[in-house]
Protein backbone atom coordinates (compact mmCIF):
# COMPACT_ATOMS: atom_id res chain seq x y z
CA UNK A 1 0.00 0.00 0.00
CA UNK A 2 2.77 2.44 0.85
CA UNK A 3 4.93 1.30 -2.15
CA UNK A 4 1.77 2.80 -4.44
CA UNK A 5 0.95 5.62 -2.64
CA UNK A 6 5.12 6.35 -3.17
CA UNK A 7 4.22 5.02 -7.16
CA UNK A 8 1.63 7.66 -7.11
CA UNK A 9 3.82 10.60 -5.90
CA UNK A 10 6.74 9.37 -7.60
CA UNK A 11 6.70 11.96 -10.63
CA UNK A 12 6.15 14.96 -8.51
CA UNK A 13 8.89 13.85 -6.01
CA UNK A 14 11.52 12.71 -8.54
CA UNK A 15 12.51 16.18 -9.12
CA UNK A 16 12.51 16.95 -5.69
CA UNK A 17 15.06 14.73 -4.29
CA UNK A 18 17.97 14.34 -6.37
CA UNK A 19 19.64 12.33 -3.83
CA UNK A 20 17.34 9.41 -4.43
CA UNK A 21 15.96 9.81 -0.50
CA UNK A 22 12.55 10.83 -1.36
CA UNK A 23 10.69 12.27 1.75
CA UNK A 24 6.74 11.41 2.30
CA UNK A 25 4.89 14.43 1.75
CA UNK A 26 2.09 12.98 3.30
CA UNK A 27 3.77 11.57 6.02
CA UNK A 28 5.16 14.81 7.68
CA UNK A 29 1.94 16.60 7.18
CA UNK A 30 0.71 14.61 9.64
CA UNK A 31 3.33 13.37 12.00
CA UNK A 32 6.15 16.32 11.17
CA UNK A 33 9.75 15.29 10.97
CA UNK A 34 12.91 13.66 12.71
CA UNK A 35 14.41 17.01 12.99
CA UNK A 36 11.73 19.20 14.88
CA UNK A 37 9.26 20.13 12.04
CA UNK A 38 5.63 20.29 13.78
CA UNK A 39 3.14 18.14 12.29
CA UNK A 40 0.99 20.62 9.31
CA UNK A 41 -2.08 19.01 10.32
CA UNK A 42 -2.04 20.05 13.93
CA UNK A 43 -2.74 23.44 13.02
CA UNK A 44 -3.82 23.23 9.35
CA UNK A 45 -6.04 20.28 9.57
CA UNK A 46 -5.48 16.92 8.60
CA UNK A 47 -7.03 17.83 5.20
CA UNK A 48 -5.22 20.97 5.16
CA UNK A 49 -8.39 23.18 5.15
CA UNK A 50 -7.08 25.70 7.50
CA UNK A 51 -7.76 25.95 11.13
CA UNK A 52 -9.96 29.27 12.57
CA UNK A 53 -8.62 28.36 16.22
CA UNK A 54 -4.65 28.16 15.42
CA UNK A 55 -4.93 30.76 12.67
CA UNK A 56 -3.76 28.99 10.09
CA UNK A 57 -4.56 29.46 6.77
CA UNK A 58 -6.14 26.66 4.05
CA UNK A 59 -3.27 24.84 2.18
CA UNK A 60 -4.87 22.44 0.73
CA UNK A 61 -4.79 22.66 -3.10
CA UNK A 62 -2.93 25.28 -3.63
CA UNK A 63 -0.04 26.25 -5.95
CA UNK A 64 3.24 23.57 -4.84
CA UNK A 65 5.35 26.37 -6.05
CA UNK A 66 3.37 28.91 -3.87
CA UNK A 67 3.81 26.70 -0.76
CA UNK A 68 7.28 26.03 -1.22
CA UNK A 69 7.75 29.89 -2.05
CA UNK A 70 6.41 30.86 1.52
CA UNK A 71 7.79 28.33 3.16
CA UNK A 72 11.66 29.56 1.83
CA UNK A 73 10.73 32.92 3.32
CA UNK A 74 9.23 31.63 6.12
CA UNK A 75 12.51 29.77 7.00
CA UNK A 76 14.83 32.59 5.90
CA UNK A 77 12.94 34.92 8.86
CA UNK A 78 10.62 36.76 5.86
CA UNK A 79 7.18 36.76 6.73
CA UNK A 80 4.90 34.44 9.09
CA UNK A 81 5.07 33.63 12.84
CA UNK A 82 8.12 32.96 14.61
CA UNK A 83 6.89 29.49 15.32
CA UNK A 84 6.08 28.85 11.78
CA UNK A 85 9.31 30.48 11.27
CA UNK A 86 11.44 27.43 13.08
CA UNK A 87 9.04 24.90 11.46
CA UNK A 88 10.21 25.93 7.75
CA UNK A 89 13.76 25.79 9.19
CA UNK A 90 13.72 22.31 10.17
CA UNK A 91 12.30 21.28 6.82
CA UNK A 92 14.92 20.11 4.37
CA UNK A 93 14.48 21.63 0.87
CA UNK A 94 13.28 18.14 -0.50
CA UNK A 95 11.04 17.89 3.01
CA UNK A 96 9.70 21.32 1.78
CA UNK A 97 8.83 20.26 -1.91
CA UNK A 98 7.74 16.98 -1.10
CA UNK A 99 4.82 18.79 1.40
CA UNK A 100 3.84 21.42 -0.88
CA UNK A 101 3.23 18.55 -3.27
CA UNK A 102 0.99 16.69 -1.13
CA UNK A 103 -1.13 19.53 -0.44
CA UNK A 104 -1.35 20.43 -3.41
CA UNK A 105 -2.67 16.95 -4.70
CA UNK A 106 -5.44 17.83 -1.46
CA UNK A 107 -9.02 18.84 -2.59
CA UNK A 108 -9.43 22.95 -1.79
CA UNK A 109 -11.83 23.38 0.83
C1 LIG B 1 1.74 25.40 15.55
C2 LIG B 1 0.80 25.60 14.47
C3 LIG B 1 1.33 25.38 13.06
C4 LIG B 1 1.97 24.29 12.55
C5 LIG B 1 2.36 23.02 13.26
C6 LIG B 1 2.21 24.58 11.15
N1 LIG B 1 1.73 25.80 10.82
FE1 LIG B 1 1.86 26.75 9.02
N2 LIG B 1 1.00 28.41 9.79
C7 LIG B 1 0.48 28.51 11.06
C8 LIG B 1 -0.12 29.81 11.23
C9 LIG B 1 -0.80 30.32 12.51
C10 LIG B 1 0.03 30.48 10.02
C11 LIG B 1 -0.45 31.88 9.66
C12 LIG B 1 0.43 32.93 10.23
C13 LIG B 1 1.71 32.93 9.55
O1 LIG B 1 1.75 33.29 8.36
O2 LIG B 1 2.71 32.55 10.19
C14 LIG B 1 0.75 29.57 9.13
C15 LIG B 1 1.11 29.86 7.83
C16 LIG B 1 1.63 28.95 6.93
C17 LIG B 1 1.92 29.21 5.55
C18 LIG B 1 1.78 30.54 4.87
C19 LIG B 1 0.41 30.68 4.28
C20 LIG B 1 0.24 32.06 3.67
O3 LIG B 1 -0.90 32.44 3.49
O4 LIG B 1 1.24 32.71 3.38
C21 LIG B 1 2.39 28.06 5.00
C22 LIG B 1 2.81 27.82 3.56
C23 LIG B 1 2.41 27.08 6.04
N3 LIG B 1 1.95 27.65 7.20
C24 LIG B 1 2.82 25.78 5.88
C25 LIG B 1 2.98 24.87 6.91
C26 LIG B 1 3.54 23.54 6.74
C27 LIG B 1 3.98 22.95 5.42
C28 LIG B 1 3.57 22.97 7.97
C29 LIG B 1 4.12 21.60 8.35
C30 LIG B 1 5.47 21.30 7.96
C31 LIG B 1 3.01 23.93 8.91
N4 LIG B 1 2.67 25.07 8.23
C32 LIG B 1 2.85 23.71 10.27
C33 LIG B 1 0.53 27.56 12.05
C34 LIG B 1 1.16 26.34 11.96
Amino acid sequence: MRFLLLLLLLPGLAWAAPDGADPDGRDIVLHGNSNGALPCAACHGANGAGNPATGAPALAGLPAGVITADLANMAKGQGGTPLMQSIAQALSPAEAQAVAAYLSGLPKP
